[in-house]
């Protein structure tokens, strides 16, 4: 079964063709960089703009080098939450589109749910696990019962982590979007010229996160916490501040799976691109650690493609009336 995916929730416009869920036909993507770097942000009115500029372009693109027609495909497959409400119309609106005129089922996939399922593209990982998405809008941990169906465990209390890095890049001037930049520096960081707090939070929120404290530690108070004769380069905060960063996430996923009883984990999300992260969590001798290749870990289509086959047989419709929404579900069902 091929299931052509559409997403457009933040600022990738990306199209995928994948076949029965694993087999990634093709998976393109039109990065909205250079329009959002100057602000140092998604400026979601310009990131809708450049979505629906692209994105009819991408679906022939994807179908010409594939060899393939809209006569060759079985659904399509959509994010339709949470993300930015304008560009997620964008993508809603053309899959809407596309199914009426072809007569092809639509399928609505939430945005969490595909980057947990990302792992599954070139893993093989059985139910139930914990899995961890982090991402420019989302910290969360999950227990994954199936294909699109997980529990929250916990998530963030103010900023994501992808948010913090972003912010804290943004801070020192060092281009958009932050992670990926700061992850460079970092590996020409001295180890322990600063070190941060490590915000693990009270008993109640054992599984929530909470960011913005770091982030304003690193942004305003670093002079607190550097080390005698130590000195602030960009290079020293960024591996202080990676490793606070990271440092929570792990902890509350081994503390979650030593209360579950659950030792298998998947990391997905932009963050997951990380280094640090993946070098710690790859490491670790408490639990199993899984994570989508590189190229899958940030906003892609083959996720909603790849997920869209194990939801067709329930969530398949030709009901247009569904809508887009900007927040996360609290369950997700089946
Ligand atoms: O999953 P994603 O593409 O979009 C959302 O759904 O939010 O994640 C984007 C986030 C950005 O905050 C970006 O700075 C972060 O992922 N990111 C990284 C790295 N690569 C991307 N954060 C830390 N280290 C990286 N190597
Ligand atoms: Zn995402």
């Amino acid at each position: 079964m091929l299931i052509l995916g559409i997403d457009t929730s933040c600022d990738d416009t990306s199209i995928s063709i994948v076949e029965n869920g694993k087999n990634v036909i093709i998976s393109l993507l039109s990065s909205q960089t250079d329009i959002h770097k100057k602000y140092s942000g998604v400026v979601p009115e310009l990131a809708a703009r450049a979505h629906l500029e692209i994105i009819l372009y991408l679906v022939d693109e994807a179908l010409k080098s594939s060899s393939l027609s809209l006569r060759n495909i079985d659904a399509i497959a959509v994010t339709n939450r949470p993300g930015l409400i304008g560009s997620l119309l964008v993508g809603v609106g053309l899959a809407k589109g596309l199914s009426f005129a072809t007569q092809k089922p639509i399928i609505p996939v939430e945005h969490i749910a595909s980057h947990i399922y990302s792992v599954h593209l070139t893993n093989e990982l059985a139910f139930p696990y914990i899995a961890l998405v982090v991402s420019g809008g989302h910290t969360i941990i999950t227990k994954v019962l199936d294909n699109g169906i997980y529990e929250i465990i916990g998530t963030t209390l103010d900023d994501a982590v992808g948010e913090a890095y972003d912010k804290i890049a943004k801070h020192l001037n060092l281009g958009y979007p932050g992670g990926p930049v700061i992850d460079r520096l970092a590996k020409n960081g001295e180890d322990n010229a600063i070190e941060y707090p490590i915000i693990l939070l009270s008993a109640e929120n054992k599984y929530n996160f909470s960011y913005s404290g770091l982030k304003t530690a690193a942004i305003y108070h670093t002079d607190k916490y550097i080390k005698k004769g130590k000195i602030a380069t960009n290079e020293n905060i960024a591996l202080a501040f990676q490793k606070s960063a990271i440092e929570p996430l792990y902890q509350k996923v081994l503390l979650y799976s030593k209360e579950s009883h659950i030792n298998k984990v998947s990391i997905s999300g932009g963050v997951a691109a990380n280094s640090y992260l993946r070098e710690k969590f790859s490491n670790s001798s408490d639990f199993e650690c899984c994570m989508p290749e590189l190229k899958y870990t940030t906003d892609n289509a083959a996720m909603v493609a790849g997920l869209g086959y194990h939801l067709f047989d329930k969530h398949k419709t030709f009901d247009y009336s569904f809508d887009c929404f900007s927040r996360v579900l609290k369950k997700y069902k089946k």
